[in-house]
């Protein structure tokens, strides 16, 4: 963590409460915010619960963010929602390019990087992405392998004078309960923040770059006190109110302190 930002925690629900349990856990996380100022908190429920959530959340510090968008703005994709929907709907911010949408559902470097320039244009502030599997961490590519995804949307960042976040979320990590170490987070953290710096002066110091992967109350506060993570994108620990305002209250005393 670094004091010239704010920290950033994430929860991302994935498919989990997309209906009326969502909306309660929305208002326990922004009952929970009242006591974490220093804290910036985004919750990224599922589609369904979106415009739900943001209402609820409406009045608190808590912001909601979307899990995927599409890369048009308009037209003939049926089931797609663009980013202005997201917007109307309640939406600051909007995942991009998490591996399980690379892995799952074929979401190229290329598509990542015009979703991410499509979220800009329209004023959402993306959270995009990036890790190395297990074979390319074993295989001593895990430098090459995110540098190619972060530079994919680099340049769309560099235009940009909004505020996204990058998300270094090592695949083999997500899900496991096994986490990068906080030095090993923080070697990659550091990596993309010369990257950015290369691209734009502006870029590495306003950059938000959080870890993600089994994230956990007992896990968090070593890895936010890393200086180059600036939050976390947080799964399953994200679905429980008490874990999730653990990490968030982690963050908080280390901004504090
Ligand atoms: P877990 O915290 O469940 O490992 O998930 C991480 C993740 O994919 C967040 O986007």
């Amino acid at each position: 963590m670094n004091p010239s930002r704010r920290p950033l925690i994430v929860g991302n629900w994935k498919m989990h409460h997309g209906g009326p349990s969502g909306v309660e856990l929305a208002a326990d996380v922004a009952r929970h915010a009242r006591d974490v100022p220093r804290v910036d908190v985004v919750v990224a429920p599922p589609y369904t619960a979106l415009a739900a959530c943001a209402h609820e959340c409406d009045g608190s510090h808590v912001e909601i963010a979307a899990q995927n968008l599409s890369p048009e703005p308009s037209g003939a994709f049926t089931g797609e929602i663009s980013a202005t929907m997201l917007l109307e709907a309640g939406c600051r911010w909007v995942i991009v390019g998490h591996s399980e949408r690379r892995q799952l559902f074929g979401e190229t470097d290329a598509i990542v990087a015009r979703k991410v320039a499509a979220a800009l244009k329209a004023g959402l502030l993306p959270i995009a992405c990036v890790g190395e599997t297990l074979e390319e961490r074993e295989g001593g590519r895990t430098t090459a392998v995110v540098e190619r995804q972060v530079r994919a949307f680099l340049g769309a960042l560099a235009e940009s004078d909004r505020d996204a976040a990058i998300a270094y979320e090592p695949v083999w990590a997500i899900g496991t309960g096994k986490t990068a170490g906080p030095a090993e987070a923080q070697e990659v953290h550091a990596a993309i923040r010369a990257w950015l710096a290369e691209s734009s002066a502006g870029l590495a110091p306003r950059t938000r770059i959080l870890y993600g992967g089994s994230v956990k109350p007992d896990n968090a506060r070593a890895l936010l006190a890393e200086r180059d993570v600036d939050g976390a994108l947080v799964g399953g620990a994200s679905l429980d109110r008490v874990s999730f305002g653990s990490i968030i209250a982690s963050a908080e005393s280390l901004a504090a302190a």
